[in-house]
């Protein structure tokens, strides 16, 4: 009941850690009231849709936490409705261990992070995995003009998400943002520089 990622990520010991360290109360409000956080809405729907990367989490089969950076062009990550993401697993190192990952257990958790604007998404899903036999959907997943082969997909039922709160998120941007910051500032620079040439030929 209540905020379905507090419901999934509040066990019964992180509840008695909560009341030992006196958090609990606030906590607790949490998951009182009508399900919430489990289906995407604008916000969380253009936040995924204009990702490049993600960190995610799967389980191995022995119980360890496996975690490994998933990157593509902006909007690999496919929102497909409220409840279900999907993308492309390309053609990677070969090891194989997130999709081995899933064939025992198909939990998962996402982090996705947009460092210019210091905010975060985590994610917690199920996750089901698309083959050969399922051409159409794998097609849906497919990125235009990218040069990584699809092996396989992705298709995520998200359980719940929360946000996180930009504490520590340092802003960071990427060669393609700084230099739309940065080409209008370097062709200013050209043109002063000629400017400043002129005058000089001419002093
Ligand atoms: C040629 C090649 C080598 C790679 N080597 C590594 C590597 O050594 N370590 C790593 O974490 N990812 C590496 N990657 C990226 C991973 O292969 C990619 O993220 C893959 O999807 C990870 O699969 P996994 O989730 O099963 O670990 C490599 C990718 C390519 C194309």
């Amino acid at each position: 009941m209540g905020h379905k990622f507090a419901d999934i990520a509040f066990t019964p010991r992180v509840r008695a850690l909560q009341r030992d360290q006196g958090s609990r109360d606030s906590y607790a409000r949490m998951e009182q009231g009508a399900d919430n956080h489990h289906r995407l809405g604008p916000r969380e729907a253009d936040f995924i849709a204009a990702r490049d990367s993600f960190y995610m989490a799967s389980v191995t089969e022995t119980g360890w936490p496996y975690v490994q950076h998933r990157g593509g062009p902006a909007g690999f990550v496919r929102v497909l409705d409220d409840r279900h993401i999907g993308f492309a697993d390309f053609k990677g190192n070969r090891q194989y261990i997130s999709t081995g990952n899933f064939r025992s257990c198909d939990r998962v958790a996402l982090i996705m992070v947009d460092y210019p604007n210091r905010a975060r998404l985590k994610l917690l899903g199920r996750v089901r995995e698309l083959g050969e036999g399922e051409p159409d959907q794998l097609a849906a997943l497919a990125v235009a003009d990218y040069g990584a082969g699809i092996e396989r997909g992705f298709v995520i039922e998200l359980q719940a998400f929360d946000w996180n709160c930009p504490q520590h998120l340092v802003p960071r941007y990427s060669a393609e943002e700084l230099a739309r910051q940065l080409d209008p500032l370097r062709e200013e620079n050209r043109r002063l520089r000629a400017i400043i040439a002129g005058y000089q030929r001419n002093a």
